[in-house]
């Protein structure tokens, strides 16, 4: 059985959510204020915390803090008010697992307690697991050798089976669509649609009735009804690709499907409720898109439950020659040279591992499709891998170390941002010494963190 410590001041509330939660088979632990919440905490294992953020004494969000450092693997789910947003917002911050805002229906509340739990369990359940198989994850068609890919796929593996909304962050052809689709082929839904819309192929009128769909009559040209994207994914995965870029307008609307589950379609009032499991992705930062302003928090938060960086190619460079042998294969194949083309020249993969590759995995598509088109035949030489660097053309290969020059391939804004990565890497992750390393001013070095989207909020 499992025991969900409820925190909560309100007696009568406190009561409802132990008879609910009881109902639903679970053991329950209550206490009015934070502090005998820590309490029961140490008396005996508890699954998940259900906490009010407003109460006497210790807050909720002290709490939080406290109880995130004891056992940070505890799920805790926040209560508060509505038109306290922020509060939710500052908790999931400090590392609450999902809100819920008051009033709310004791249903939300039962499914944001389920899914955490259910969350909490798999985490553990893949754990195991991946001790078991020796951190051993594979999907076709992802080449994943490097650790920092087999980490995206464990997450994968972990998440695939929730319900949970999943937010793909990562540089421009990385693989978010890849991912994307593996997530919805491992999920419970694999037999069920997978339907993509990116908000920015579609002009920004038009979004809207393609999420939502029309009923006839809805403006001018709606000459007849149509389903929009949620409805054509039902029991299924829709995938929002290019998140950061929905206008403000359609983000309200997005967050009442997520919060809801419903919606009309324009020019309707039928209530449309629909089963889909939603995946986002975005190659902005996010968070720099929230203080501009520019995106919701609430939205973000919803969209953000379990968050997957898809890390660039130039950090997980041992997955290049999967990669380009894969493509030649699949290149070769598709231009009926499969007999003619056979592999990589070892100084050819040389070429191919040594340059930066600012567009990442589709950058090598790219370039070993050409190749493949280009070959005459056997091994793919140096001279047949053209790189979209002017110093690299026809192959010769240029030696970084002694090279006084940007390394191919990367802009000045890039080479900064490693080098400011590298001097916290250097400096242990303390800032005011990864400050002096660059001989910046530690406010300096704050402003180029956060454009490069590192968190900077400890203030050592
Ligand atoms: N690990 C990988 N293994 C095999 N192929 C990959 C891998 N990562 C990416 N690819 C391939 O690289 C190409 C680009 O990937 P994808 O379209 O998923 O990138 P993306 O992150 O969605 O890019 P964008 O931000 O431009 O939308 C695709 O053809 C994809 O199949
Ligand atoms: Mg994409």
């Amino acid at each position: 059985m499992q025991t969900i410590l409820i925190i909560e001041d309100e007696a009568k509330m406190r009561r409802l959510l132990e008879l609910n939660l009881g109902e639903d088979g679970f053991k329950t632990l209550s206490a009015g204020d934070a502090e005998t919440g820590l309490k029961l905490l140490d008396s005996e294992p508890v699954h998940l915390v259900l906490t009010d953020l407003k109460l006497p004494g210790m807050n909720g969000l002290e709490f939080l803090h406290t109880a995130k450092q004891q056992n940070p693997a505890l799920p805790i789910v926040v209560m508060t008010a509505f038109g306290s947003v922020e509060t939710a917002v500052e908790a999931m911050k400090a590392g609450a697992s999902d809100y819920v805002l008051k009033p709310f229906s004791l249903a939300e509340m039962r499914m944001v307690v389920h899914k955490e739990l259910d969350n909490s369990r798999l985490r553990e359940e893949n754990r195991s697991l991946r001790q078991a198989l020796g951190e051993k994850y594979s999907h076709p068609n992802i080449v994943a050798v490097s650790s920092k890919m087999q980490e995206v796929l464990a997450t994968v593996e972990r998440v695939a089976p929730t319900n949970s909304t999943v937010l793909l962050g990562g540089e421009s052809g990385v693989g978010k669509d890849l991912i994307a689709r593996a997530i919805h082929e491992k999920s419970r839904r694999a037999s069920g649609p997978f339907v993509k819309i990116n908000s920015t192929a579609i002009p920004e009128n038009l979004l809207e009735s393609e999420l939502f769909g029309y009923e006839k009559g809805a403006f001018t040209g709606a000459t007849t009804s149509k389903p929009g994207k949620f409805e054509m994914a039902d029991k299924g995965t829709l995938f929002l690709d290019e998140i950061g870029d929905v206008p403000p307008v359609t983000q309200v609307k997005l967050l009442r499907v997520l919060q809801e589950r419903e919606f009309e379609r324009l020019g309707g009032t039928r209530t449309i409720k629909v089963d889909v499991r939603l995946l986002a992705a975005t190659n902005r930062d996010l968070r720099a898109a929230l203080e501009e302003g520019t995106f919701r928090e609430d939205l973000y938060y919803r969209l953000n439950v379990v968050p997957i960086d898809i890390p660039p190619l130039r950090s997980h460079k041992e997955d290049i020659p999967g990669l380009a042998n894969l493509f030649v294969a699949r290149f070769a194949k598709e231009s009926g040279r499969a007999e003619i083309i056979t592999g990589i020249s070892p100084a050819a993969m040389q070429l191919l591992i040594a340059h930066y590759w600012p567009g990442n995995v589709r950058e090598l598509q790219n370039v070993i499709e050409r190749a493949c088109a280009l070959a005459q035949g056997g091994e793919l030489r140096p001279s047949d891998i053209q790189l979209d660097s002017p110093r690299n053309r026809g192959g010769a290969s240029s030696d970084s170390t002694t090279d006084r020059f940007l390394p191919d391939g990367m802009t000045l804004d890039q080479w900064e941002d490693e080098m400011i990565r590298e001097s916290l890497k250097r400096a242990g992750g303390n800032k005011s010494q990864a400050a002096r390393l660059l001989g910046l001013s530690r406010n300096a070095l704050r402003y180029r963190l956060s454009k490069i989207g590192i968190d900077d909020n400890d203030g050592e």
